[in-house]
């Protein structure tokens, strides 16, 4: 691992982490992320977190095999457990939404020394979001990528207090959205919402001819597709 092999993803990724590096990576697979940021950065150090076995032995071979043992530590442990007082960032990657904030809850008794959580959440980015919004940590910046045909999000928080990115009025369509991401609309984002849109269409159909239609379910996919043609400006 040199870096080059790293994905596009993981770089973005690795691009937010701040100095003094000292970072926790939950469900570090290879640990390919901590091995990349501390092949890059001397004074960077890292905790690859596990769950499962197999993982965390590839993850401890990678460290071996470019002998970073003395600034990566390998842990297996679930979730926040793995980190101590030293670790000030956690990032936690290439999971579904829910399992990230199912692990940020979990652990949130651990993360009083952690200033920056970096998540980049395959689905539901909205319920990470909407963590972050009700645990104190403010949403300070995001992108979405593309890469080999998959879209992914990422997302950084910083705990404390500091210009609010959303519009109090716009709050759940904005958690939903992302509120940095449609200011910036770029094509990752016309391509995520353009599919999905289509999709809510299609769904919305067969529900509407369903003999028992829920009001309040077809109330819910109307107000998406409305919210989705809005900002795709159609
Ligand atoms: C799809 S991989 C993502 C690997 C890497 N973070 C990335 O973004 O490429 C998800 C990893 O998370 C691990 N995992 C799942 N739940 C976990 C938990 N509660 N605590 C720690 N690791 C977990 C899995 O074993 C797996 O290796």
């Amino acid at each position: 691992m040199n870096g080059k092999q790293l994905s596009q993803r993981l770089k973005e990724v690795a691009d937010f982490l701040i100095d003094p590096v000292f970072f926790a990576d939950i469900g570090s697979d290879h640990a390919y992320l901590p091995c990349y940021v501390c092949l890059n950065k001397p004074t960077a150090r890292a905790i690859a977190g596990e769950l499962n076995e197999g993982p965390f032995l590839s993850a401890r071979k990678e460290v071996e095999e470019n002998q970073l043992e003395h600034v990566i530590e390998v842990r297996k442990g679930n979730g926040l457990e793995v980190i101590d007082g030293r670790v000030n960032q956690v990032v936690i990657a290439g999971m579904g939404g829910p399992l990230i904030k199912d692990i940020l809850e979990k652990g949130n008794g651990k993360l009083k020394d952690v200033t920056r959580i970096i998540a980049q959440p395959n689905i539901d980015a909205r319920s990470v979001r909407k963590w972050f919004y009700e645990n104190g940590y403010n949403l300070t910046a995001e992108r979405i990528i593309e890469e080999n045909g998959h879209i992914y999000e990422i997302l950084v928080a910083d705990r404390g207090e500091g210009p609010s990115p959303y519009n109090e009025d716009n709050l759940e369509k904005e958690m939903w959205l992302g509120p940095y991401l449609m200011q910036e609309k770029n094509k990752a984002f016309f391509e995520k919402w353009n599919d999905e849109k289509k999709k809510k269409l299609m769904i919305l159909e067969q529900i509407k001819q369903s003999k028992n239609a829920e009001e309040a379910k077809v109330k819910k996919f109307e107000e998406q597709i409305m919210w989705l043609k809005e900002e795709l400006n159609e």
